[in-house]
C-alpha cells in the first residue's frame, strides 16, 4: 500500500472514489445498475427472505404490507430495495426524504396525493422535522392527517382521509429515530455489509450490463477491495474499466484491477485516506485513544457524522477500530496496518503475517 503516514488527510484531494455516498454524476449508471426485483437482487439472505414473506403475505390478503424500515449504512441497497418492494407489489413508488419535509405542511401534500396501494419512500427518515413527523404517526397508523387551518385561537384541525399506502423509509442511524416512530413500522430490514463473495456477483452482473471483459481474478480483487459495499464495487468497476481502457488492452484482469486501484489510493483491505487517516490520528495523536468520535473528526478535519455512518462502520467490521462506552480505540490490526508495532494494551489479535506491503 501506498505510505501516507505523515501527510495530513485532505479531503478535497480524496476524491469520492471510496465514498459509499453516491456522488452527483453517478446517478444515471448507478440507476442502470439498480437491481430490478428481489431475484436480481443479490445478498442479504435475511432481510430478503424476510421481507419476501412480508410483502407476498400481505399480497394474498390483498392488503397493502406493513411499513417497513431498511436500516444500514450507505450504499447497501436500501433505495434499490424500496424501489424493488414498489415493483414486486406492482405499485407506484412516491420518493422524497427527510430533509425536504421541513414542514408539516409538505408531507400533508405527499400523503395526499397517494393513491391505493402506493409505496411511499422516505430516505434519510431520521432527519425528518418534528412536526413532520408527528403528522407520519397518524398517517401511517389510520391513513389519516390532521390538517391545521390558519393560525393563533382561530385555528382549526381538518382531518383528512389518505389512501391506504405502504411507507418504507430508510436511514443510516436507526438509533436516532425516536421510539413512536420506529414503533409504527412493522417491520425492519438491518442491511449487513455484503461478503466478498456476493460483492463478486454485483460486479459481475454490473459488468455484464456495461460490456466490460471483466475475468474472474479481476472481479474478486475489486470485490475484496469493496468495504462490503454494493455502490463502492460498482464504482471501482468503473475506474478500473478507464485504467483498463487507457493503459491495457480493455480486458479487466487481477494484475490491471491491482494496478488500477493502486492508483485510486485504495488499499488492499479497501481503505481509502479517510480511514487511514482516521486510524493513524488514533494511533500517532491519541496514543490508540479512547478518544471521543468528534474530536477525532476534528482532527482529520472531516464532519463528526461523516466519520461516524461513513468511516467506522467499515473500521469496526474490518477489526481496525472498537468502540467503547470510553471512546473510539484502535485495535491491535490498526496498528499493524499502519506499520506500526502494537503497544501491549493494544486490543484485539496481532494479525499474523497480515502486514501488507
Ligand atoms: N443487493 C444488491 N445487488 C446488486 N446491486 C446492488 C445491491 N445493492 C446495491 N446495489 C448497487 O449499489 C448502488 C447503490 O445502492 P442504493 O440502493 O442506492 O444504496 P443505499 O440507498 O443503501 O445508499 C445501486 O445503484 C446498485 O447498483
Ligand atoms: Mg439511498
Amino acid at each position: 500500500m501506498t505510505d501516507i503516514q505523515d501527510e495530513p488527510y485532505d479531503p478535497a484531494e480524496s476524491g469520492d472514489t471510496l465514498s459509499p455516498l453516491a456522488v452527483p454524476t453517478e446517478r444515471d449508471v448507478e440507476s442502470t445498475l439498480r437491481p430490478r426485483n428481489l431475484a436480481e437482487f443479490v445478498g442479504q439472505p435475511r432481510v430478503r427472505e424476510q421481507l419476501e414473506l412480508v410483502l407476498h403475505g400481505a399480497m394474498r390478503r390483498g392488503d397493502p404490507p406493513d411499513h417497513v424500515l431498511l436500516s444500514g449504512p450507505p450504499g447497501l441497497g436500501k433505495t434499490s430495495l424500496a424501489m424493488i418492494i414498489a415493483a414486486e407489489l406492482g405499485s407506484a413508488i412516491r420518493i422524497t426524504s427527510g430533509p425536504a419535509l421541513e414542514r408539516a405542511g409538505d408531507l400533508a401534500a405527499m400523503l395526499s396525493n397517494l393513491v391505493e396501494g402506493d409505496v411511499l419512500f422516505i430516505d434519510e427518515i431520521h432527519r425528518i422535522a418534528r412536526p413532520a413527523e408527528e403528522m407520519l404517526y397518524l398517517a401511517m397508523e389510520d391513513f389519516r392527517v390532521d390538517v391545521v387551518v390558519g393560525k393563533g385561537p382561530g385555528a382549526t384541525s381538518i382531518p383528512l382521509e389518505i389512501a391506504p399506502f405502504t411507507l418504507v423509509g430508510a436511514t443510516t442511524r436507526s438509533g436516532s429515530l425516536t421510539g413512536p416512530l420506529r414503533d409504527r413500522f412493522g417491520f425492519t430490514g438491518h442491511m449487513e455489509f455484503y461478503s466478498a463473495e456476493e460483492l463478486e456477483l454485483v460486479v459481475r452482473r454490473s459488468a455484464t450490463i456495461l460490456g466490460i471483459d471483466l475475468h474472474g481474478d479481476g472481479a474478486e480483487e475489486i470485490a475484496r477491495r469493496s468495504r462490503g459495499t454494493p455502490r463502492i464495487a460498482n464504482r471501482l468497476l468503473r475506474r478500473v474499466r478507464d485504467y483498463a481502457e487507457v493503459r491495457a488492452d480493455g480486458s479487466v484482469t487481477r494484475a490491471v484491477a491491482r494496478a488500477a486501484l493502486e492508483v485510486y489510493d485504495v488499499d488492499e483491505l479497501g481503505l481509502d485516506r479517510l480511514d487511514r487517516a482516521v486510524l493513524s490520528a488514533l494511533v500517532r495523536s491519541f496514543g490508540g485513544g479512547p478518544v471521543g468520535v468528534s474530536t477525532l473528526a476534528v482532527a482529520v478535519g472531516e464532519e463528526p457524522t461523516t466519520v461516524e455512518e461513513v468511516c467506522e462502520p467499515y473500521l469496526v467490521r474490518a477489526g481496525m477500530l472498537a468502540r467503547t462506552p470510553r471512546g473510539r480505540v484502535a485495535t491491535a490490526a490498526a496498528w499493524v496496518h499502519l506499520g506500526l508495532t502494537p503497544p501491549d494494551e493494544a486490543v484485539g489479535e496481532v494479525p499474523s503475517g497480515s502486514q501488507d506491503g
